[in-house]
């Protein structure tokens, strides 16, 4: 048996990208894995995968009427809720003097209140477990000011600080709550950069590299296990040392 084997956990945005190499690896371990995502194509398939082990639930992560029909799917097919992965996001780059007030609230929602809303509903049914762990996803976005994506840079930073207060809170309830902080990783979400920018990204990590999906789905996979059992509220970066 894993520490993962037999668990139930809901992975956000896990039809694309990083979402979906945590989802897939996660279900490769013997979980039982909620691919939640907008898009029902690419979710239907990848979920179909794993056969019994995974469903997939179309999910508007910024929507508290859709937590409560995924949490309530989860519970229905699994019969618990024991891990949460908040990955599900988006990435419109601007300046402040750029950046719509519309660009700047569908970030908000979609980035940080969809990670308030998913700790919330997913928090009560883990203490009706008796415990869990949150991974939240933030970024090196969440940790310095870099110019052109001032939006996108303030949910990062919001998700640090939301992780921190959470973990204080449902410590006592057995539930441990982290974040991620990627690099530049190689997926869709980087062709809103200029493509010498990711160029760059890539020369100045020191591993010298973009990073995967796959780097950052085993940093998951340990957060949201029992290996990571004495840890919470704690930020990860996996950035390839772009940020020494
Ligand atoms: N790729 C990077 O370089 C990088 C770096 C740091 C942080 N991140 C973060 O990692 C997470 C995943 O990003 P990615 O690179 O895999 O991007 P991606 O665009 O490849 O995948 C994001 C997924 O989220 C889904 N999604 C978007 N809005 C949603 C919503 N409202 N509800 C539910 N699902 C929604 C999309 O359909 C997509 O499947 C994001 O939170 C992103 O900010 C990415």
């Amino acid at each position: 048996m894993t520490s993962i084997q037999g668990k139930t956990i809901i992975v956000t945005g896990a039809a694309n990208g990083i979402g979906r190499a945590e989802a897939d690896l996660l279900a490769q371990s013997g979980a039982n894995v909620v691919f939640t995502d907008l898009d029902e194509v690419n979710g239907t398939s990848a979920a179909e995968a794993f056969g019994g082990h995974a469903i997939f639930v179309r999910h508007d992560v910024s929507s508290a009427s859709d937590w409560e029909r995924a949490i309530a799917a989860a519970i229905e097919r699994f019969g618990r809720l024991d891990g949460l992965i908040n990955n599900a996001g988006i990435y419109r780059p601007g300046s402040l003097e750029e950046t719509t007030e519309e660009a700047f609230d569908r970030q908000v929602a979609v980035n940080q209140k969809g990670t308030f809303l998913g700790m919330k509903y997913a928090a009560a049914e883990m203490k009706k477990v008796g415990g869990g762990a949150i991974v939240n996803t933030s970024s090196i976005c969440g940790i310095r000011g870099i110019r052109g994506c001032i939006a996108y840079n303030g949910t990062k930073w919001a998700i640090r600080g939301l992780t921190k207060t959470a973990a204080a809170e449902l410590g006592p309830y057995g539930i441990r709550v982290n974040a991620i902080l990627p690099g530049f990783i190689d997926t869709s979400i980087l062709a809103a950069n200029p493509p010498e920018m990711n160029r760059q990204a890539a020369k100045d990590a020191v591993l010298n590299r973009l990073g995967s999906p796959g780097d950052i789905a085993s940093l998951a996979r340990y957060l949201i296990s029992d290996e990571s059992s004495f840890v919470t509220g704690a930020d990860f970066l996996a950035d390839g040392g772009y940020t020494l």
